[in-house]
């Protein structure tokens, strides 16, 4: 055999690896999986038996330009059909974006910490991740990253909510802060936790991007939807952005069981809204026993919550697993735990409780 292999590109060494949320083991103590911001309702039934009619017919491709989804989600949010942009889930249409924007040379600014794809997918492109740190209370600090900006710069993520901090920026200093990017920089909103936001100073993107030809919105069915196995997600985006996430999307990506899935579920939005509400209520009250506990959690807006642990964070997530909740340690800085299942989320508190007592 040739001692050679094939050339790959340079800019794929030494990328992270997307390190997805620890299932909970089979047989092991662990029962619950509070790790990957998942939504922990079944699937509805009327979706289920859309699915179900959907499989079916899983030896045809699936309709590529997701005309039936888009054309809902256009109705949905009052918006052209041209400006809806589909693709296999919210990080496959930001990895197109990436790909439409950037490329060696080029800038893509974004806070640190947050989601854990934008440095795996600005590496891909080949371009410089340019990452601003959050400030004190693990807010985005949209000052120093509009004094990021150079002209090298192509593309500015804003995670609002960000993960994994559950932050999120107000419309205030949004706006201040879209006042200062050029015009020739796109900003990306990625609001996968949009409907779990509560505090009305939050704006909701798409409202900001009618106003604004360089603003992008990315959403997802993964979360508040519970469809995060079935890979389907969207932007909202003005012309030509839209139009280049149709030309860099995976030809027929999203199958056709997750398009029916996403239909049927926008039309059961009352019930899963209704879902949404109770994870809110379920939420309030962790942060309110985490509070009350003595520990210091920034007010999260979406569907998890994050504690500061430092050097305690992968003991604390080891007890957790013990107990029997996997949640989702950043080694030396802090655990990002999801609301899930009452019994679950009890779990989770009491192991705060216990850490809480030996600080
Ligand atoms: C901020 C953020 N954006 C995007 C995604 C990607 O979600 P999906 O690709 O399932 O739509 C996630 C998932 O965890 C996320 O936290």
């Amino acid at each position: 055999m040739s001692e050679t292999s094939p050339k790959l590109r340079a800019e794929l060494e030494g990328i992270p690896t997307y390190k997805p949320g620890k299932p909970a083991a089979a047989g092991g103590p662990a029962a619950y999986k509070l790790s990957s911001n998942e939504n922990p309702y079944p699937p509805l039934p009327g979706v289920m038996e859309t699915v179900t009619a959907s499989a079916a017919s899983f030896n045809r491709y699936p309709d590529m330009a997701c005309t039936a989804l888009t054309a809902e989600l256009a109705e949905r949010f009052a918006v052209p059909v041209s400006h809806v942009a589909t693709g296999t889930g919210s990080v496959g249409v930001a990895q197109q974006l990436l790909q439409a924007t950037s490329g060696p040379g080029d800038e893509v600014i974004y806070a640190w910490r947050s989601f854990e794809a934008y440095p795996i997918i600005t590496q891909i492109s080949g371009a410089t991740s340019v990452q601003v740190p959050l400030t004190e209370g693990d807010v985005h600090d949209l000052d120093a990253m509009a004094d990021a900006i150079t002209d090298r710069t192509r593309l500015v993520f804003v995670c609002n909510p960000n993960n994994p901090t559950g932050t999120a920026v107000r419309r205030a200093e949004l706006e201040r802060f879209l006042d200062r990017v050029p015009g020739d920089v796109l900003v990306v909103l990625d609001e996968a936790y949009r409907e779990f936001v509560r505090d009305t100073d939050v704006p909701d993107g798409v409202e900001i991007y009618r106003e604004r030809p360089n603003v992008c919105v990315l959403r997802t069915f993964s979360k508040a939807y519970g469809l995060a196995g079935l890979r389907v997600g969207f932007a909202i985006a003005h012309e030509p952005v839209a139009a280049a996430l149709r030309k860099t999307a995976v030809p027929f990506g999203v199958s056709q069981i997750a398009q029916d899935a996403a239909i049927a579920s926008l039309r059961a939005e009352d019930e899963l809204i209704g879902r949404v509400g109770s994870l809110v209520c379920e939420r309030n009250r962790v942060m309110d026993a985490l509070r009350g506990q003595g520990w210091t959690v920034p007010d999260t807006q979406a569907n998890f919550v994050w504690l500061r642990l430092g050097e305690s964070t992968v003991p604390f997530a080891q007890a957790c697993e013990q107990a029997g909740a996997v949640v989702r340690p950043f080694a030396g800085e802090g655990v990002r735990v999801t609301v899930g299942e009452t019994e679950a989320n009890d779990i989770f508190l009491k192991v705060a409780e216990g850490f809480r007592k030996d600080l």
